[in-house]
């Protein structure tokens, strides 16, 4: 009896000991590469990939009437009221400080209105020497109710989708990118079975109505995210904090994208079917054995367990890297335990939106994908929130340079797009952060112009089709 409690006593405190050193104990930190110098002459891509950039419908289209739409009306108060709260740490926070306190911010209502602007956003692509258009065909517009599908709307994607191909750019077409009808958020969106049909019964119909014309399709955008931010901390539709509903929403969301490639399949052979993630660079900070093993678990997660699900009927990968982030274990929040994930506030340089740069981080992860998978991959988005437009050009150029490193190395990297071509409603943050390629003027009819970064851009395309 004696002998058993002075174990128990003894295990007791290895394991609480362990724990805690596990906790506190540093890992070494992984150490930051930087881009050698290096001239815009000196970047070589073959003929034939592809220089895109991206949008979503939600983001660029305007007048949408989806579950996003609603979350808005619910939300814009609130957003507009904590902004400086959540943004004032970001390095250029006066410049957006004002729209940021308006409610209307944060309301998606005509955005850059590419619904109506398409051909002129088409004639800015060919100016800018595009050769791809990755754009997302919103549902709630081409199935507003269950089963009744929208031919009005399934034509304009018919026409841009067309129009696209008569300028010489090759459109990418992604089915979902984190709206849905409201029908399917009242059905329970992913932890209804339903939704899977449904969602396999709208990619065949696109399919059948875009035909040959387009090529290639992406089911999901960033599933992963729409699990951590809609399922477990629950800040975005659906608004839910269950680890077990986000487990079964994802699991829903590989077997929609197994039977739509199938469906898309069934209605046009020739076609590639991918998806795309929002592909984490993780550090851990500090860099304790806890912190360390969330972040290897959240990487791994949001960088491969969806393509890992889905091998077998992935005809491509579509990475999107923007910075990396750190991740801090910290005890309470809306679990047991909370983790923290944010850019490194001393990074160096930053996006208005606070996010660090480190180019070479994109050659880290599509190495990594290149060395677990053989499949094409492309870059699906790559871009920066920057409205005076300075740190653009170098960030474009730099992240291709080590785009081209990685295909050096053997990676089959087919295809680039910037994200995105035009300023576009950035979701909880409204309008204030400028990713585009195109300045969109809100205040004066959605009048575009194009940015100096863009003219760097068409140059590094230009120097690779000489
Ligand atoms: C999303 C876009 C978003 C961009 C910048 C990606 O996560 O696909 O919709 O605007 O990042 O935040």
């Amino acid at each position: 009896m004696h002998i058993k409690s002075t174990t128990l006593l003894y295990s007791s405190f290895c394991i609480l000991t362990t724990l805690l050193l596990a906790y506190i104990l540093p890992f070494p930190k992984t150490e930051r590469t930087q881009t050698p110098p290096y001239a815009l002459t000196d970047l070589a891509f073959p003929r034939g990939f592809l220089w895109g950039a991206s949008t979503s419908a939600h983001q660029v289209e305007g007048s949408t009437n989806n579950d996003w739409t609603l979350w808005e009306e619910q939300h814009a108060t609130r957003l507009a009221a904590e902004a400086d709260a959540k943004f004032s740490h970001t390095p250029r926070w006066n410049q957006f400080q004002a729209q940021a306190a308006e409610p209307a911010n944060y309301r998606s209502g005509k955005a850059a209105d590419h619904l109506n602007r398409y051909p002129e956003d088409i004639q800015l692509m060919k100016q800018l020497g595009l050769t791809a258009y990755r754009f997302s065909v919103e549902w709630s517009r081409i199935e507003p109710r269950d089963g009744e599908f929208d031919a009005a709307a399934l034509a304009h994607y018919q026409t841009l989708a067309a129009s696209l191909k008569t300028a010489g750019i090759e459109p990418f077409v992604t089915l979902w990118h984190r709206t849905q009808p409201t029908w399917v958020a009242k059905q329970g969106e992913w932890t209804n079975d339903k939704t899977i049909a449904d969602f396999v019964r709208y990619a065949g119909k696109v399919a059948e109505a875009l035909g040959p014309t387009v090529r290639y399709y992406m089911t999901f955008n960033e599933p992963e995210l729409h699990i951590g931010g809609g399922y477990v901390q629950g800040v975005i539709p659906p608004e839910q904090k269950s680890l077990a509903l986000g487990n079964e929403a994802f699991s829903r969301m590989t077997q929609a994208h197994r039977d739509a490639h199938a469906a898309i399949h069934a209605a046009n052979p020739a076609a590639q079917v991918g998806s795309t993630h929002a592909m984490q660079l993780g550090q851990a900070s500090p860099a304790t054995t806890v912190n360390t093993l969330a972040q290897k678990y959240l990487d791994g997660f949001a960088n491969w367990k969806f393509v890992d699900n889905t091998l077998a009927v992935t005809d491509f990968i579509g990475i999107q890297y923007y910075g990396p982030t750190q991740y801090q274990v910290t005890l309470g929040g809306t679990g047991l335990i909370n983790v923290q994930n944010s850019p490194d506030p001393h990074a160096p340089i930053k996006s208005d939106m606070g996010w660090e740069v480190y180019p070479h981080g994109i050659y880290e992860l599509i190495m990594k994908t290149a060395e677990r998978y053989s499949k094409p991959i492309y870059i699906t988005e790559n871009g920066i929130a920057d409205a005076q437009d300075t740190l653009r050009a170098q960030y474009i150029a730099d992240h291709l340079y080590w785009v081209q490193q990685a295909r050096e190395r053997g990676a089959d990297v087919r295809g680039y797009f910037v994200w995105s071509l035009l300023d576009n409603f950035e979701w909880d943050k409204g309008f204030w952060p400028r990713f585009g390629l195109v300045a969109v003027d809100y205040a004066n009819n959605q009048q575009r112009t194009i940015r100096p970064s863009a003219w760097t851009y068409r140059q590094i395309i230009a120097n690779t089709q000489k």
